[in-house]
């Protein structure tokens, strides 16, 4: 049996290296996503996360041999997760690196176009080199590219000089109006400007040390669950595929807007200039009831007709009352026969219930598990 501690701790591992990747809000503390799997599952057993954030749980289902399978509607978390199973190799993704960094001067004068922000926030050099990356990477299409389009964008933003960026958050991208009065006041008005493509090939060199995983029973769909489930369930009844473990943790009611979160790089891999409010379903702060409550139902149920026998549903969530009733009224109505757990997590740390300000007494997260 792997010993789960080994795999994920320290960086000695190629697991280990790319386990944590991508930075991304509300995610599962790797170690716990080992254990689910692990104690829940066994080799060669089907698992599911129909909201599969940054890839935790289909990796450590992956590295751990069972046929994982994610969806995920951001592109972002959805690019951290499908590169981190299966990263290209490291050879290819350098050729294109080099490629795209050679037709950086074509950008001179969009960079010089582009609204003030982007100006302040990356040096001359990156910026050409960023519409480099922004204009010819298919990130969708093509497994190299998108390999390097989420190295790149793990570096987007952060620390100045272990970033590509002027000073700011690595997980979230702070606003326009906000980073530059930011920067001013700080005196950083003038970004770093050093040349990316050394930069970037030493954390791809650090990145591949050990080796990269090579996960083939295991892959994250991008898009909507509440439309992309019951085309699975389809094709998992044709193949006679039953799901041993639901392991998932759904957005929490009216707390992240993983979207805007993740402007910076949602710009850089096609989307807007200027960040625009996502009135798309699904794509905002979750905070319609309604639409909350359809989410969670459409989801689940959709499962249901997957799911074993045997099956465990796994699903953190947020203690805050009306988020943690709803999620067991909806899961206790698709699951009714299933034997029903709470494990109450004693979190220390700040939780993101807290960090987006919630003061409310029921601060952290819960586990709900249904067995049989
Ligand atoms: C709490 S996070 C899951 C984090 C994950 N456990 C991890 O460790 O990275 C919830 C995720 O659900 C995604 N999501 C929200 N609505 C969705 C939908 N309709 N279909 C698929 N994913 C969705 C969000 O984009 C977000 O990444």
């Amino acid at each position: 049996m792997i010993n789960v501690g080994n795999v994920v701790k320290g960086y000695k591992t190629a697991e280990a290296r790319w386990a944590r990747f991508g930075p991304y809000y509300a995610m599962f503390p790797l170690d716990f996503a080992f254990e689910v799997v692990q104690k829940y599952s066994k080799e060669g057993d089907y698992i599911i996360d129909p909201f599969a954030g940054r890839g935790s749980s289909i990796f450590a289902g992956g590295v751990l041999g069972r046929h994982s399978l994610g969806i995920e509607i951001n592109p972002i978390g959805w690019l951290y997760g499908t590169v981190k199973i299966a990263p290209a190799e490291k050879d290819k993704v350098i050729q294109r690196l080099i490629y795209i960094y050679n037709k950086k001067e074509l950008y001179k004068k969009d960079a010089s176009n582009l609204p003030v922000f982007y100006r302040m926030c990356y040096g001359k050099n990156v910026l050409k080199f960023l519409l480099s990356v922004r204009n010819n990477l298919d990130w969708k299409h093509d497994h190299k590219d998108a390999t390097l389009m989420s190295i790149i964008l793990v570096y987007l933003h952060g620390k100045i000089g272990e970033s590509l960026s002027n000073q700011m958050q690595m997980t979230k991208a702070m606003g326009m109006n906000y980073s530059m009065n930011w920067w001013k006041s700080k005196n950083l008005s003038q970004p770093p400007d050093f040349d990316p493509l050394d930069f970037l090939l030493e954390r791809i060199e650090w990145r591949y040390k050990k080796g990269y995983p090579q996960i083939e029973e295991s892959r994250i769909v991008l898009g909507d669950s509440t439309q992309e489930l019951s085309k699975i369930a389809e094709r998992a009844c044709d193949n006679d595929i039953k799901f041993r473990l639901l392991f998932t943790s759904p957005p929490y009611y009216s707390l992240t807007d993983y979207h805007k979160d993740q402007w910076l790089r949602l710009w850089l891999i096609g989307g807007p200039e200027i960040p625009e409010t996502n009135k798309e379903k699904y794509r905002g702060r979750f905070n319609d009831k309604e639409d909350y409550c359809k989410l969670l139902d459409t989801t689940f149920g959709s499962c249901v007709p997957m799911m074993d026998k045997k099956s465990t549903i796994y699903v953190r969530t947020d203690k805050r009352n009306w988020t943690f009733n709803i999620t067991m009224e909806i899961l206790r109505k698709h699951f009714p026969k299933h034997k029903l757990s709470i494990v109450d997590r004693n979190i220390t740390k700040r939780t993101q219930t807290e960090i987006f300000g919630n003061s409310s007494s029921e601060k952290g997260e819960i586990d709900i598990i249904l067995t049989k």
